[in-house]
């Protein structure tokens, strides 16, 4: 059976390793989408304002987020900054949080086009702390590697980059095989990868290095990104070859790559701001998370970029994709013992417009439209 003739699919709940769920009244009105997007376990971004540098910053956001949907697992980061010290890693271990976000600090910049050119640095939310040199970090990564804590990067080089190295992403990638080979046994997940060339530099590292992949980077091309705001994030999308690359490793079966929406809410009023003002990075995906990816998976397997002859081997790689090697990659205990599974059935909805209120605080959805399967929770 082929993937488009499926009606109804029941997965494990999806592990979102990769999410912004923001703070006051965002926080309120994104944190109950997650699962709505069948997640019930996400791993949250620290860049707030300020940033969470300390571990009782950590901690106390975490107890927001759980009084707002307790349903939810919250794996805590730190945002990467000179205050993170071997002692903090330490207390941060000790505490359950499991990662550290490295920014490059430079392609935080306070300029950005729109369009966007794949060369061109950009600003991205909250994030103008970050990193510019790593060898000042050498005793924090050498403790994290101590402690077990994961370290997550925004990969994408900051300065000028030349032609020859491709995008922003490419050119970052022999930083990456350079922090494997100074720290191999400190864990690192190459965050949004969107582009072949980092799946294939993913791949060539031992088993410490991991990716993620989001819904929106299985669908959209640069073309997207550079002309309408709602699909505009970092990293750009790429070409439609790289596209197909990530979709072909989200059913590859391959344990180094999960699911990390990097779901990005702004104020729809934000993005929609008249140009000059250029709009904030970021796609909204978190109430149909799990939906766009299988949307993305069944369109490959129209395009003839996914062989879905055996539908059946298909959902195991997309439960391990979604589900599986995330949770593994972090440690977590496997999805059994499941209380509640996600069930998917065609129902002919279509992904909303937006959440939120008109005229008030709203953010508009990725693929708004979209024929979606429905979602539902079920006991098991
Ligand atoms: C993110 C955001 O809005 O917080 N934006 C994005 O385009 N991905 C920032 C980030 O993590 O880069
Ligand atoms: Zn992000």
């Amino acid at each position: 059976m082929k993937l488009r003739d499926v009606q109804r699919l029941e997965l494990p709940p999806s592990a979102d390793m990769h999410v912004h769920l923001r703070q006051g009244a965002m926080m309120e009105l994104v944190v109950p989408q997650i699962r709505r997007g069948g997640v019930d376990t996400v791993f949250v971004m620290p860049n707030l304002q300020p940033p969470i540098t300390t571990v009782a910053q950590a901690l106390e956001y975490k107890a927001l987020l759980q009084a707002i949907e307790p349903r939810v697992t919250y794996l805590m980061s730190l945002f990467l900054h000179p205050s993170v010290t071997p002692s903090v890693i330490a207390e941060a271990a000790a505490a359950g949080i499991v990662g550290v976000k490295l920014y490059p600090q430079d392609m935080y910049a306070n300029t950005h086009a729109f369009p966007p050119s794949p060369e061109s640095t950009g600003v991205t939310t909250n994030s103008e702390n970050g990193v510019s040199s790593f060898d000042d970090f050498a005793a924090t990564f050498a403790a994290m590697e101590a402690h077990g804590l994961v370290l997550n990067l925004h990969g994408e080089a900051h300065g000028d980059v030349p032609a020859a190295a491709g995008s922003l992403e490419e050119a970052f990638l022999p930083t990456l095989a350079d922090l494997h080979a100074r720290f191999p046994r400190l864990r690192i997940v190459l965050e949004h990868c969107s582009t072949a060339g980092a799946l294939d530099a993913v791949r060539a590292c031992g088993p410490e290095v991991a990716a993620t992949i989001t819904a929106h980077h299985l669908y959209l091309t640069g073309d997207d990104s550079k002309v309408d705001p709602l699909a505009f994030c970092k990293p750009i999308p790429k070409r439609a070859s790289d596209r197909d690359a990530l979709l072909r490793a989200v059913v590859s079966g391959d344990p180094k790559f999960f699911f990390g929406s990097d779901s990005a809410p702004h104020p729809l009023a934000s993005k929609r701001a008249a140009p000059p003002a250029p709009p904030p990075a970021g796609v909204f995906t978190q109430p149909v998370a799990t939906q766009l990816v299988v949307l993305a998976v069944e369109e490959a397997a129209a395009r003839g970029v996914v062989d879905d002859a055996d539908a059946d081997a298909v959902r195991a790689r997309l439960e391990g994709f979604l589900s599986r090697h995330g949770r593994a990659f972090y440690r977590l205990p496997p999805p059994p013992p499941p209380q509640e599974a996600i069930r998917l059935e065609r129902r002919s909805e279509t992904v909303p417009a937006s959440v939120g209120t008109a005229g008030a605080l709203e953010v508009g959805v990725s693929r708004a439209g979209a024929p979606v399967f429905s979602l539902s929770w079920v006991p098991r």
